[in-house]
């Protein structure tokens, strides 16, 4: 079977982080998110992805060329302009004659595809959906399901007051080649404005794939820091496992779960705690403390810095004596006066600076 993954949009609710760089690539775990998709479709047996791309295209067709790294041979479309989710795979059609996978390219997950895949041959219908359950529908798209398991409504970001059911679309979909004339040629259009509602319309069968397993959709800071904090408090053993070679101060204390990317510096005193991720070439100095953070490569943090459950983009610069505290997130390339203390859930756009000693109140 083959998979079109949709990774045109532009990710602005994961702004700043991708202001240079698709959502699709943003690093999970020191990978580009997509790499772990990839290996998730072929580890259920899909080994032929059409990227249906619009948004920064070149870093992903760079980063993953043909696929052969992987096993998974690669294609790639690019919109000129946003053709929407249903349209991106109508523009896919030549490659696609028989069932295939649509895939949200930015939901990290464990559903069992392979079952999922089982389920849609028993059944036969249009199309399947797999549904997971959140705690906030109101950010999805929700799904009403009958006894029977077919899918009877769809409301894409409903108001609490129409959420009905915590079964929202987990962006993964099995579909006839057929459904595709439902899809207009050459014009934006959404499966789930459009299409999901129109054949509800029609009486076509579609249906639920409901599951418990992981997922989540890495699309803003909050989940993209969550997902890294879900993955490494997985590690049973809460270790320190470092990618290669870094230099680590016998003083640094390192409590786990951490992941510490190739080449980077630590210095004496630091204090790192679990869950966090260095990306490569990291520069640590002394006395620097660390909880909960996710740090993009060639990040370098001054000393007596406290950092805690933000994110901070490639080649950002830290002064000493800085507090960057909750749900911070910084672009790439910022820089950062000392003795700075950032309000929680401060944004920096790339290149950004900031003064030292600039104080921001929460
Ligand atoms: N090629 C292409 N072209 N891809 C697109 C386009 C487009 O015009 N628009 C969006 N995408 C891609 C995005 O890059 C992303 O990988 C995926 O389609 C979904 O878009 P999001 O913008 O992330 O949608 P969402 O998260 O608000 O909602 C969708 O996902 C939820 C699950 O995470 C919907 O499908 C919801 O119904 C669903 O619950
Ligand atoms: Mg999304």
């Amino acid at each position: 079977m083959k998979a079109v993954i949709l990774v045109g949009g532009e990710g602005t609710r994961l702004r700043p982080l991708t202001c240079n760089t698709p959502k699709a690539m943003v690093p999970i775990l020191n990978q580009p998110f997509l790499e772990h998709l990839l290996r998730y479709l072929k580890e259920h047996g899909i080994s032929d992805a059409i990227l249906a791309m619009g948004y920064l295209p070149d870093p992903i067709q760079s980063r993953l060329g043909d696929g052969s790294h992987f096993g998974v041979q690669i294609s790639y479309l690019v919109e000129e302009s946003p053709l929407g989710t249903a349209g991106a795979v109508k523009n896919a059609e030549s490659f696609l004659d028989e069932p295939f996978i649509v895939f949200n390219g930015d939901v990290l997950t464990e559903i069992d595809l392979t079952d999922m895949i089982k389920r849609h041959r028993e059944i036969n219908p249009e199309v399947t959906m797999a549904l997971t359950p959140v705690d906030n529908p109101t950010i999805y798209g929700v799904v009403e399901t009958t006894a029977t398991g077919m899918v009877k409504r769809f409301v894409e970001k409903p108001t609490w007051d129409k959420v009905t059911t915590n079964m929202i679309n987990a962006g993964i979909y099995i579909l006839e080649p057929g459904v595709l004339e439902y899809i207009p040629t050459s014009a934006p259009c959404m499966f789930e404005d459009h299409v999901f509602p129109k054949m509800l319309k029609m009486g076509k069968p579609i249906l639920s794939y409901p599951s418990d397993a992981y997922w989540i959709d890495i699309g803003t800071p909050e989940k993209y820091l969550k997902a890294h904090h879900d993955l490494l408090l997985r590690w049973s053993d809460r270790a320190v496992r470092t990618q290669g070679e870094s230099q680590i101060h016998t003083t640094a204390l390192i409590e786990g779960p951490v992941l510490i990317g190739e080449g980077c510096l630590i210095a004496e005193n630091v204090q790192i705690k679990g869950p966090t991720v260095l990306g490569p070439r990291c520069q640590i100095a002394a006395s620097v403390v660390m909880e909960g953070v996710v740090l993009w490569e060639g990040t370098q943090v001054e000393e007596k810095t406290v950092l805690r459950n933000c994110v901070i983009g490639s080649c950002t610069h830290i002064g000493s004596s800085c507090q960057i505290l909750d749900d911070c997130v910084l672009g790439d390339d910022v820089t950062v006066g000392e003795e700075s203390k950032l309000a929680s859930g401060t944004r920096l756009w790339p290149n950004n600076y900031v003064d030292p000693g600039m104080l921001q109140s929460t």
